[in-house]
């Protein structure tokens, strides 16, 4: 998706679909259609609510998208609705359209954050993912462009919004693509290539560990989920140089399928444990970001890719292993397997001695009962990165809420034979997740963040397809910006 910046006044824009994002009670001055059509009392200008008018003047369409009330605008108030804004052109199917913000609907958003936030918004509403139909019912074309309509004042500073938003839009996007990609299309090798490819890209160092060399390097929690698959397991180290220091360490729960092993999930909705990989192509979008805009910090990718399969060789309720710790770890659940790979994920991680860890995980569906689809389950241990990655989250409107790490919940995860056991029943779900890979934490911040009601929608909404949502993308860059203090 192409941006271009017009300083051009709103009535001499030529284009398909001017659409305009105003408040609830000020959507007059937008031209005499615009006017007429408000006059009629029909649209209230509810947020959300959108007017789709055939305009007389150069714009063949004007599309009126309300952020709200005026008191009520935030960043994410305004990427949605330049999400619905262009949700609205592609089911026009227009190849391009025109966005431009009144004065009140802008709110107190700077003209660099107003830009970035439209552009991820409209990369948000524009996506469609149709490489795998032949023949697509009601073809539309991809959106190809969007022309942000701006003030001659804010022209220097929407430029350098432009190039954030720019970036985040194409890593968004390739972490969306990548999460739909069938599990057997995106295998843990292939994720591996896909980590490749990007390190050949933009210069980062890439190191892909196979079976052998995960077996040699003592990963054994990876190693057991891996066991009951033909698809070999791949570790995949993504490590970006910008800065001087010791790095921020990114880590993404690569299950490319989970069935849940011989704790075998029930059929109906499994085909969506395709996402089960939303962790990793999060951290990769995240890469796809850092090489844009090359910020001044290190940062390493962590990502155990492996799918979760029953089978002869596959590993059993009962069964104790070895982690890449040292700790020995009684599998009560196959389901588990998130915490598995990512204990030798975060055991791994301690060579590079991370000033913070953070990792995304589509770890718990206790994480859905406890936030529904709304929010992130952020857990960690350390009340500052907590707070910092909370408020990345807020920025980019995936937004976290923290559970208790309290000692007390560890009692959860007790094994009568090992270290530790992988599950510890359907109390505190998400906590025991977290509870899980804090015993392999150790002496680094960490912040864990489930995504598990996140990484993927099962309907539609006005401003979001259903399916992949991208989520991890826009925080974690969020985060590295401000800590690269750019
Ligand atoms: N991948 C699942 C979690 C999940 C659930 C992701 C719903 C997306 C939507 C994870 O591996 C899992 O199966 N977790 C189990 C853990 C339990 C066995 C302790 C769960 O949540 O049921
Ligand atoms: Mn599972
Ligand atoms: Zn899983």
């Amino acid at each position: 998706m192409k941006t271009l910046i017009s300083t051009k006044p709103l009535g001499s824009v030529e284009t398909p679909l001017l659409a305009v994002l105003v408040t609830q009670g000020s959507t007059a001055a937008i031209g005499p259609d615009v006017q007429r059509a408000v006059a009629t009392g029909d649209y209230k200008g509810k947020k959300d609510e959108t007017l789709l008018v055939y305009g007389s003047g150069k714009a063949q369409r004007i599309l009126l998208v309300s952020v709200g009330k005026a008191g009520e605008i935030t960043r994410s108030a305004v990427r949605r609705a330049a999400a619905i804004a262009a949700k609205r052109a592609r089911s026009l199917g227009t190849t391009t359209f025109s966005l431009a913000v009144t004065k009140e609907a802008r709110g107190s958003l700077g003209a660099a954050e107003l830009t970035q936030v439209l552009i991820e918004g409209a990369a948000q509403g524009g996506w469609q993912f149709t490489e795998l139909k032949k023949q697509p019912e009601d073809p539309k074309p991809d959106l190809e462009s969007v022309e942000l309509v701006i003030d001659p004042g804010d022209k220097t500073a929407a430029e350098v919004g432009r190039r954030v938003g720019d970036a985040i839009a194409a890593g968004y996007l390739f972490t969306r693509n990548l999460q739909m990609q069938p599990g057997n299309v995106c295998t843990p090798s292939y994720l591996a290539e896909e980590a490749r490819k990007l390190a050949t890209a933009h210069g980062f160092k890439a190191t892909i560990l196979d079976k052998a060399q995960i077996k040699k390097e003592g990963m054994g929690a990876l190693l057991a989920v891996a066991q009951g698959s033909a698809e070999e397991p791949r570790f995949i180290v993504l490590e970006y140089a910008g800065g001087s220091g010791a790095p921020v360490a990114l880590i993404g729960k690569g299950v490319t399928f989970d069935s849940g092993g011989i704790s075998i999930k029930p059929a109906s909705n499994m085909e969506d444990m395709k996402f089960d990989k939303s962790g990793a192509t999060a951290v990769l979008g995240t890469f796809e970001v850092l090489g844009r805009l090359k910020p001044k910090i290190n940062v390493v990718g962590l990502i155990p890719a492996t799918e979760n399969l029953p089978s002869g060789t596959a590993i059993k309720p009962g069964d104790v292993v070895k982690s890449h710790l040292g700790k020995t770890i009684e599998i009560i659940n196959t389901d588990a397997e998130g915490r598995l790979i990512l204990c030798d994920a975060l055991s791994y991680a301690r060579r590079f001695k991370p000033v913070a860890a953070i990792d995304a995980a589509t770890l718990t569906g206790a994480v859905v009962i406890a936030l529904g689809h709304h929010a992130i389950g952020m857990l960690g241990n350390d009340e500052g990165l907590l707070a910092e990655v909370r408020d990345a989250g807020e920025r980019a409107g995936e937004r976290c809420w923290p559970l208790p790490l309290w000692e007390e919940y560890r009692e959860l995860l007790k094994s009568d034979v090992a270290d530790v056991k992988n599950s510890g029943g359907r109390s505190a779900g998400t906590i025991a997740g977290a509870w899980f890979l804090r015993e392999f934490v150790d002496s680094f911040p960490w912040v864990h963040l489930d995504i598990a009601g996140t990484a993927y929608l099962e309907g539609e909404s006005a401003s979001h397809a259903k399916g992949p949502t991208g989520i991890g993308v826009r925080l974690f860059t969020e985060f590295l910006l401000k800590r690269a203090g750019a």
